[in-house]
């Protein structure tokens, strides 16, 4: 019999931090996967848990359907519950032994026109992950201040040319009904100085859009906001020696998930009698150091390079 953990979950689609997801997880039980994408972390969960159960969550319909379709094609339909939502609220309920996190956005969603999230497609400026509620990032921008674009540029994008951008974006948010990820592209070539943007200094090599992208995503799809409910409440729906595991793709999301996980699972001790500052808490940070993927998985999917995984794992009810 062949390995499961060794092979993606279907021809083309490739998890991120498969195997060190599987080697990390806990055996049966129930699964709650709070972003399904693919499917590809659960289905290699199911398969290597034959009693195991799980529950997928994902905020985008269409995903849904195409992880429900994937799930039944390896006939694991009978173990796993599918619905649509957002992770900070699961929307099946209980305790789970394993759950998992994998932040972001799938390659589906770069690849999608409708989406407008790709600075290298002519689309509209939507940006939503989940298209049956919240507001597109154009109607945003065509309602927000200067100011407001100039902080969510700097707050999540990191954008040192926030200000350029931000009054080129107002500038063609009057002159135009609907903005389109041309108009974005085309304002940050404007904006990012061609010296910097050809010597590939603190913008490298890359495309000058890229930050303002990712901060207009986050913004339209509150996702750090999520992020910082679901830190809370989930390790509380873990069972004990069940583990939360996080998969995140830049470093603003990666810092809130080091420094919750710290928080947990060192309480301060404040007695006067005691030998360190610090007590162990209901929760073990099982990864002082953040999981990376190896130099092969990179260059066998380059989006992979900016992951890191972080676990937490509840000792004690
Ligand atoms: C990187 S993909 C997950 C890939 C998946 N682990 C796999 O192996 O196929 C992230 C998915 O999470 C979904 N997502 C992002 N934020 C979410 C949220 N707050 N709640 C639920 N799903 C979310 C996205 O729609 C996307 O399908």
């Amino acid at each position: 019999m062949s390995d499961p953990s060794l092979e993606p979950a279907s021809p083309g689609h490739i998890s991120v931090l498969y195997n060190e997801f599987l080697a990390n997880s806990r055996l049966g039980g129930r699964l709650l996967d709070g972003t399904l994408g693919l499917a590809g972390h659960t289905i290699g969960w199911l398969k290597q848990n034959p009693q195991g159960r799980a529950c997928g969550i994902d905020q985008d319909e269409a995903m849904l359907a195409q992880a429900r379709r994937r799930l039944e094609q390896e006939g694991l339909t009978q173990r796993a519950e599918t619905c649509h939502g957002s992770f900070e609220d699961p929307c099946c309920t209980g305790s789970f032994d394993t759950i998992l996190l994998d932040l972001g956005i799938s390659s589906l969603h770069i690849d999608s026109l409708e989406r407008g999230i790709s600075y290298r497609e002519d689309s509209l400026l939507d940006m939503r992950l989940d298209t049956s509620s919240g507001e597109p990032a154009w109607e945003w921008l065509k309602k927000a201040t200067e100011k407001d674009i100039r902080e969510i540029l700097w707050k999540y994008g990191e954008e040192k040319f926030a200000p350029r951008i931000a009054a080129g974006i107002v500038r063609r948010a009057a002159a135009t009904e609907k903005l389109r990820t041309t108009d974005i592209v085309e304002i940050c070539e404007q904006a990012v100085p061609a010296k910097i943007r050809y010597e590939g200094k603190t913008h490298s090599a890359r495309n000058p859009a890229v930050k303002t992208f990712q901060a207009l995503r986050i913004v339209t799809n509150r996702e750090l906001e999520k992020l910082e409910k679901a830190l809370v409440h989930l390790p509380q729906i873990l069972t004990t020696g069940g583990s939360l595991i996080i998969i995140s793709f830049h470093s603003l999301e990666d810092r809130m998930v080091k420094q919750s996980f710290l928080g947990r699972s060192r309480i301060k001790d404040e007695s006067p009698f005691a030998r360190s500052n610090f007590l162990h808490g209901d929760y073990e940070l099982v990864t002082p150091k953040a999981i990376m993927p190896t130099q092969d998985e990179i260059e066998q999917n380059p989006r992979s390079r900016s992951a890191r995984m972080r676990i937490l794992r509840k000792v004690r009810s």
